[in-house]
Formats: C-alpha cells, sequence, structure tokens
C-alpha cells in the first residue's frame, strides 16, 4: 500500500538530512503510528509521501506507483491532512468540500452521500454553510478530514490528525480510521503524543533524528521496557539514540 525504499532528505538550508535512510512497508489493513519528538522529521515524511517536496535519495511508492514516476496517479489514492490548516478560509465548509470534489473529479451523487455521512458524524452540521474563517481550531481539522476524504482514497496520510479536536470528535476519527483499514485500506499518521497510538495502531514506528529507530506492534515496543509502558518505551529508545 505504502513503499519507502532508502529515503532521504537534506533541506537545501540547512545541509543535514532531516530524514536519514528510512524504508517503511505498510501493508492493506494496517494503521501505522509515526512516532517521535518534535522536529524528528515526521511532516518531512509526509511530505515526500505526499508529493509536495522531493526525496533528496530514495523511491517512494503509493498502491504500487512510483510517485517520481506517476504523481498524478499517485495522488489519487492519498487522501492527506497536513498539520497546518487550509488558506481557503473565505469559503464555506461546503463549498471547500465541493472545491475538493471537483479537483478530485468526484461524481456529485457519490459526493452528496459521503458529505453527508461525513459532516453527521463530525456533527458539523451547523457550521457546513458558513465561512471557515469562522470556524474553531478542532472544526477546521474536521473539514479539513472531510475535504480529504471526499474521494474515497485508499490511503490516508495523516499529520498530527488528533491536535485541536474535542474528545468526541477525536473518538469518531479513530473510529474512521478503524472502519477504512477493516475494509482492506491504510492509515499512516504522525504523532508525538503517545496515548493515540497506544490503543488504534497495528503497529507503530519510532523516528528519531530523522532515523527510525523501532518498528513493531506496540507489544513488541512495550517488551523492550522494563515498566512495559509505550512511553518509557520510547523515551529509553529516543534517549538511547540521543547518547
Ligand atoms: N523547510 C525546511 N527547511 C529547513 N529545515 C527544515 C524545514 N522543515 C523542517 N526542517 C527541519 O527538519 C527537521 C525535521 O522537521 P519535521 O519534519 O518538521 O519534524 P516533525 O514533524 O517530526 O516535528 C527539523 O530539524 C526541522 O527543523
Ligand atoms: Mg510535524
Amino acid at each position: 500500500m505504502l513503499k519507502l525504499t532508502d529515503v532521504s532528505k537534506v533541506y537545501a538550508k540547512s545541509g543535514s538530512k532531516a530524514v536519514d535512510g528510512l524504508s517503511l512497508d505498510l501493508k492493506s489493513g494496517e494503521i501505522y503510528g509515526f512516532l517521535g519528538p518534535n522536529g524528528a522529521g515526521k511532516t518531512t515524511t509526509i511530505k515526500m509521501i505526499t508529493g509536495i517536496i522531493t526525496p533528496t535519495q530514495g523511491k517512494i511508492e503509493v498502491c504500487g506507483v512510483d510517485i517520481s514516476r506517476d504523481p498524478e496517479e499517485a495522488k489519487r489514492n492519498i487522501g492527506y491532512v497536513s498539520d497546518s490548516h487550509i488558506v481557503y478560509d473565505k469559503l464555506t465548509g461546503r463549498e471547500y468540500v465541493d472545491f475538493m470534489a471537483t479537483v478530485y473529479g468526484v461524481d456529485p451523487a457519490d459526493k452528496r452521500k459521503r458529505e453527508e455521512a461525513l459532516v453527521s458524524r463530525f456533527r458539523l452540521a451547523d457550521a457546513y454553510d458558513s465561512q471557515i474563517s469562522a470556524y474553531s481550531h478542532g472544526m477546521k481539522q474536521k473539514i479539513n478530514v472531510i475535504g480529504a476524504l471526499i474521494h474515497e482514497p485508499a490511503l490516508w496520510i495523516l499529520d498530527e490528525p488528533m491536535t485541536g479536536l474535542d474528545p468526541e470528535s477525536a473518538h469518531e476519527l479513530k473510529t474512521l480510521m478503524r472502519e477504512h483499514c477493516d475494509k482492506g485500506n491504510s492509515v499512516f499518521f504522525s504523532t508525538h503524543v503517545l496515548e493515540v497510538a497506544e490503543k488504534l495502531c497495528d503497529r507503530v514506528g519510532i523516528i528519531n533524528k530523522g532515523r527510525l529507530i523501532a518498528e513493531g506492534t506496540v507489544e513488541e515496543i512495550r517488551g523492550k521496557t522494563t515498566d512495559g509502558s509505550l512511553e518509557s518505551g520510547f523515551l529509553t529508545l529516543t534517549e538511547e539514540e540521543d547518547r
């Protein structure tokens, strides 16, 4: 579903490796949590997967398509929620979702069905025809998610998706993620908040200073610690790496 082979990124400005020789292989049906402290390289990785920035080295395949060969086709399979908010805030929620549906060539009848379901699950109906500029942080996050999923992409790429969401909406999003994967699709999401990963992920990868330092099920990562918590596993691993 998603495969990275020895991917690195050097930003011209800094000259150091923000991502360093990263390889990942995400199967269908999997929720993969990409964990790491701030500055570890999570957003850089996600921007390479979604084609916003180009890797300095390495290969990225989405549903078997090399994104450097056929970026259009690769992007059709991706639903991307970035860590920063949409800039089209003069539009209403409905207009924004219309816009996204048009960009992805979604059939109008499908679009209506999907938006109805998503708007109701995120309880956004009352605000759907208001300007996004008037939305709270959490509401902007929700409309971002709806816009990203309107073309029913197989692979969801979510950068810190729970940030700013109220507990009910965070729960709803996690439920959607699980339902999506149960249909044989995949979710790749980043977080620096460990509790989010603990219950949700089939597999986690821990990134520190651009390098994948551990990967496995939550249980396997827990097994590497003394007290059996993911948090101490995470701390032990990132500290070992820092020494
Ligand atoms: N546009 C950029 N130009 C130069 N350096 C950057 C840029 N974006 C991120 N970085 C650097 O790359 C590293 C990884 O950042 P980032 O991918 O945003 O990490 P994370 O999402 O895990 O917090 C950091 O050291 C950050 O300062
Ligand atoms: Mg980030």
